[in-house]
């Protein structure tokens, strides 16, 4: 399969280094000339879980410049979210005919995609598969995760096994036949576990410990997974069951929960957000595809979601510059304050008119 790699970042990286060292036909698609260059220069090197490798970068070049229609079996999409929003529509074109795009970023982007191009030309996908870009070419895997590929519109196809015996020759991929499932159960966990720890600035586990970072992630979660079931999704248990245990609409405290939530904190309570490095670099977030989408969803199937609406509009403000990750941003999400408090204790003169 001819294959194309847009965005030679942290993962897009990773895939096709180890493809290329298995003398597979990778291009490689950067944002700009200067990162291509440096790629050129540097090759490619991968250290890290799954094995170190250092290999010439063969064809790397801006996007721009791929322009010859119909060349590629398979592009990998593997830019941030809204890039790839941006990107994909200028992609097709560039697939041979019964080519398939590749997007592997969290939450709605494959859907997006696929209302937009079609579901014949977008497979969908997520990465469990984990790593950092250094600099341009050299890249440090952090996992033994996995692709997770599948049809978006569910049940196995030819040409999942295809993609995933391809890229199986350098990276682990799996196949599920409810792919939507898949995506909802990562989308409860980045909505609740990352959001909020970037929106306080903590990992889970030293958020979960304050009374309003417990509440805020059981809402959030709650709103989330409502949502997903109402618009028929069914999520897909991963490596923590997605349905708490007993859970009628929202959360039943008890032990079996306390139990849930240790398994959850076992498994990403400790990591950084990928979010919180967003903010501290100003760069723009995922929220759109995370939190946003859930909220784009309830709004979809006549629902309201207003914890995870203030949560993106909390996001937007630290973008913004307006406020900072902090501990006390939960609380303000829980329990916004009543506007005549708020010009009370900020404006004393129109509170007076107010009143
Ligand atoms: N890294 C992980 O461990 C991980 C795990 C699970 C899921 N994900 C998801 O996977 C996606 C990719 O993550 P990542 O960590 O690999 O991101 P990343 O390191 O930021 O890489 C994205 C790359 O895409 C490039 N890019 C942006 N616009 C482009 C364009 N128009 N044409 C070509 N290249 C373009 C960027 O170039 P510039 O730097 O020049 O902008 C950057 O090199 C994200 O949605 C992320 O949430 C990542």
């Amino acid at each position: 399969m001819k294959t194309l790699i847009v965005g030679a970042g942290a993962l897009g990286g990773i895939i096709g280094a180890r493809l290329l060292a298995v003398g597979a036909s990778v291009s490689l698609a950067t944002r700009n000339a200067t990162s291509a260059e440096a790629i050129s220069a540097s090759g490619l090197r991968v250290t890290g879980i799954g094995g170190d490798l250092s290999i010439e970068a063969g064809e790397v070049a801006p996007l721009a410049e791929y322009s010859a229609p119909g060349t590629f079996d398979l592009i990998v999409l593997a830019t941030k979210a809204h890039d790839a929003i941006d990107v994909a529509p200028s992609l097709a074109r560039l697939l041979a005919p019964g080519g398939t795009l590749l997007p592997i970023q969290n939450g709605g982007v494959a859907q997006m995609l696929a209302s937009q191009l079609g579901d014949e030309c977008v497979l969908g996908a997520l990465s469990n598969l984990t790593g950092t870009m250094l600099r341009p070419g050299i890249y440090e895997q952090s996992n033994a995760g996995y692709l997770l590929i599948g049809e978006l519109g569910g049940g196995e196809s030819v040409r999942s096994e295809r993609v995933r015996l391809w890229l199986s020759r350098a990276v682990n991929v799996k196949v599920t036949p409810n792919l939507q499932g898949a995506v909802w159960s990562k989308l409860l966990l980045n909505c609740s576990v990352t959001t909020i720890g970037a929106i306080a600035g903590l990992t889970m586990r030293a958020y979960i410990d304050r009374p309003e970072g417990r509440e805020l992630f059981y809402r959030t979660y709650d709103e989330a997974l409502s949502v997903a079931l109402a618009s028929g999704v069914r999520p897909e248990k991963m490596l923590v069951d997605p349905i708490p245990p007993g859970w009628k609409g929202r959360t039943i405290s008890g032990e079996a929960l306390d139990l849930w939530l240790v398994e959850i904190l076992n498994s990403y309570g400790d990591a950084k957000a990928s979010m919180l490095q967003d903010f501290e670099r100003g760069r723009t977030t995922e929220i759109d595809f995370i939190n946003g989408y859930v909220v784009d969803t309830a709004r979809q199937f006549g629902l309201n979601a207003p914890v995870n609406t203030a949560i993106v509009e909390t996001v937007y403000a630290t973008t913004r510059g307006q406020s900072a990750p902090d501990p006390n941003l939960l609380g303000q999400i829980l329990y916004p304050e009543p506007v005549g408090q708020h010009i009370a204790r900020f404006d004393g003169e129109k509170d007076v008119q107010q009143a």
